[in-house]
């Protein structure tokens, strides 16, 4: 991992299908778990938008500061008022986002902790700014990805898009995590708790957990120690 440092951190980042499946809810989880253990996590959100003037427990930073057990970074490395993609957002408020100054505090922040969590915004390609997306994020710090994906109709298109472009621009995809929602019904969705076993079957060598199985954040701490 290049950090411009001696130290090489452990940097993970944490992309989805989309919005609203459960990016923040599984890195929270992850946060816990390692913290529960004793390592020193910290749970970065990179950007957020649709936040309030002060952060608020409703944001995603903010939760996974209280996850991670952290006083710094205790929200968003960068918020956003309007509720839009993070290029809009900043635009909105006659800003333009500049990565490079963002990555050195995610790196900063990574060199200081055992293990880092970073949670994009949206899913892998939502323009950061009007040039740059998390994926040119992940692939200069030779990040490894984390995709959390929605166990519900449509996910398998969404996730091997994920992987997909992830294949294409040669980053590394620690794992698939298939979350299943609070209103996930496998009555009325018959989806639901069969898109892992397809998702296995079309990427066999894709490691898939679901978080409908007890004991599945330690299987991806599996992954993300190797
Ligand atoms: N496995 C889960 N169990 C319970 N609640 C969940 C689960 N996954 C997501 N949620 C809830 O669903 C909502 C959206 O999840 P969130 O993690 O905020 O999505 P994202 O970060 O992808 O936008 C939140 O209220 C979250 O707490
Ligand atoms: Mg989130």
């Amino acid at each position: 991992m290049r950090s411009g440092s001696a130290v090489t951190p452990r940097l993970w980042i944490v992309t989805g299908t989309d919005t609203g499946i459960g990016k923040t809810w599984v890195t929270c989880r992850l946060a816990e778990t390692l913290r529960a253990r004793g390592t020193r996590v910290r749970a970065i959100k990179f950007l957020e938008s649709g936040t309030d003037p002060e952060p608020s427990e409703s944001e995603d930073g903010v939760k996974l500061a209280r996850a991670a057990g952290q006083a710094s970074p205790s929200a968003a490395l960068r918020r956003y008022r309007a509720p839009l993609t993070p290029a809009d957002a900043a635009r909105l408020e006659g800003q333009t986002v500049e990565l490079a100054p963002i990555e050195t505090e995610m790196i900063r922040i990574a060199c200081e902790a055992e293990s880092t969590l970073v949670e994009g915004a949206g899913g892998l390609l939502a323009p950061l700014n009007h040039r740059r997306t998390l994926l040119d994020v992940a692939r200069r710090h030779a990040a490894s990805v984390l995709v959390v994906a929605a166990d519900r109709l449509g996910t398998l298109n969404h996730t091997l898009l994920t992987l997909s472009m992830l294949d294409f621009s040669g980053v590394p995809c620690a794992g698939v995590v298939m979350n299943r929602l609070p209103d996930a019904d496998p009555a009325t969705d018959p989806s639901v708790g069969r898109n892992a076993a397809t998702l296995h079957e079309v990427r066999p060598a894709t490691p898939i957990v679901e978080t409908a199985h007890p004991g599945w954040d330690e299987v991806v701490l599996g992954w993300l120690r190797t």
